[in-house]
């Protein structure tokens, strides 16, 4: 049995600190949290055993237990990335194209490579240290049309103990020939890949269409039939990104009332099904996400890039819907969350509204595993949950110093962390309790 504990300044949430259904806005923010100054998290066999301030734990602590005490820094939850293209990271920053040019040029040429199990591997690693550097500990992830490339990926992860979901991209048309599959064919690698992965370790599976321009009604209905016939997986898309892919979406498919109906109609829709950016959707389609449980996964970095549009973060949550955050590398520009909240901010604000540094923690964390369907499992310091975690440094620049040296209140030195924060605020990411080794070569 091992048994750790970390003593310093810990934050974790315990709810939505937008709870619209709360009436008083100051206590909403007050009960979504608990902050502890001078706190102790407590770690038996890579799950969190208790959290407390360390006045009140000290006392019952056996004196064998080794304290690691954490100064000038913050322990919280790890990040939850949750959408993100592990194969595009070497083409991140692609020059000048909105999302279906940028597709052409920039991203089929580069996913081709996976075909080459050797090279998945290689970024596998690369990608899974940058998670780590981040700060990340559980990502939702897409590989390639390869089966290899998923191959590649969970190998990679399970050797470092990760939390990750991912999947095999199903594309069988409007793509290049060297990146499709056929709808039978995807059915079958996707069905093996579940057999193969789903549950070993802390990996899980999702199933992964691309977006509706690039898959048959034939593969959609297949994908459907694999998420009823294995309801734990999860299945991952995109949806409503960009103005001209909306318009191909419908000049598709007729029949269908929106896009989101595209997906409806071949029972994509769930607990466990998430849709990255959904910037443009229509009332109809807000409504079915949130009948449906379904999350959006919220990516600013990305839909500033390709210029896709501002997503509505508080529309979504009028309507109860699960929203995460998403780096979306290779449209994204960073792997940091931290980064991410400092666009979602900024998104936000080109819209008139404000986006709370609370309210970012908790999209960062309790919120991505909400998305996720992974409460009590990941996002938060509840008793049982896994221990992935990470130290934020308040001194991480000599700027951030100077910042922090400022502020009055936890709001304030949170709000400094999105603005300023970047991996360098990233001091150490623990994987259930154990200093994750990141390999930087
Ligand atoms: N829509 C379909 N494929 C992609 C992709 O790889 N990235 C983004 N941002 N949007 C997509
Ligand atoms: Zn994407």
């Amino acid at each position: 049995m091992s048994v750790k504990a970390f003593r310093g300044e810990i934050l974790h949430f315990i709810e939505d600190p937008a709870l619209t259904s709360c009436q008083d806005k100051a206590q909403a923010e007050q009960s979504s949290h608990q902050y502890f100054e001078d706190g102790i998290l407590l770690i038996e066999n890579g799950k969190v055993k208790q959290l407390g301030s360390a006045e009140a734990m000290l006392a019952d602590l056996e004196d064998a237990i080794a304290i690691e005490h954490i100064e000038n820094g913050l322990i919280v939850p790890g990040f939850i990335d949750t959408h993100i293209h592990y194969p595009q990271t070497e083409m991140i920053g692609s020059y000048g194209e909105q999302l279906l040019q940028w597709l052409e040029d920039y991203t089929f040429p580069t996913e081709k490579k996976f075909a080459d199990k050797a090279y998945a591997s290689k970024i596998s690693e690369f990608f899974l240290n940058q998670l780590l550097t981040n700060g990340t500990t559980t990502a939702l992830v897409f590989g390639t049309v390869h089966a290899e490339s998923v191959n590649a990926f969970f190998e990679v992860a399970l050797a470092k103990n990760l939390r990750m979901i991912a999947g095999k991209v199903m594309m069988d048309r409007n793509a290049p020939d060297y990146l499709l599959d056929t709808a039978q064919s995807s059915y079958q690698q996707s069905k093996q890949l579940i057999e193969d992965w789903h549950g070993k370790g802390r990996l899980q599976y999702a199933i992964t269409p691309r977006f509706a321009p690039t898959s048959s009604d034939e593969q959609l209905s297949l994908a459907g039939q694999l998420l009823k016939e294995h309801p734990s997986v999860y299945m991952q898309t995109h949806l409503s990104e960009n103005l001209k892919e909306i318009e191909w979406v419908k000049s598709l498919n007729p029949d269908c009332e929106n896009y989101l109906d595209v997906y409806k109609k071949h029972q994509l829709l769930g607990n466990r099904s998430v849709f990255a950016h959904g910037i443009h959707l229509c009332d109809a389609e807000y409504n079915d996400l949130a009948q449906s449980n379904s999350a959006l996964s919220f990516c600013p970095t990305s839909n500033l890039f390709l210029g896709s549009g501002l997503f509505k973060l508080d529309v979504a949550q009028q309507h109860n819907i699960k929203v995460g955050l998403g780096t979306d590398i290779g449209a994204g520009t960073s792997f940091s969350l931290l980064e991410t909240l400092k666009d979602a901010y900024k998104t936000q604000q080109l819209r008139g509204k404000k986006l709370d540094s609370l309210q970012s923690f908790y999209l960062a964390t309790l919120g991505g595993a909400r998305a996720l369907d992974l409460e009590g499992t990941i996002g938060n310091f509840q008793v049982g949950c896994e221990a992935d975690f990470i130290v934020l440094d308040y001194h991480a620049t000599p700027l951030m110093k100077l910042r922090v040296e400022q502020c009055q209140t936890l709001a304030e030195k949170l709000f400094s962390f999105t603005i300023l924060g970047d991996d360098r605020a990233v001091k150490g990411t623990y994987i259930q309790g154990e200093l994750a080794k990141i390999n930087h070569d």
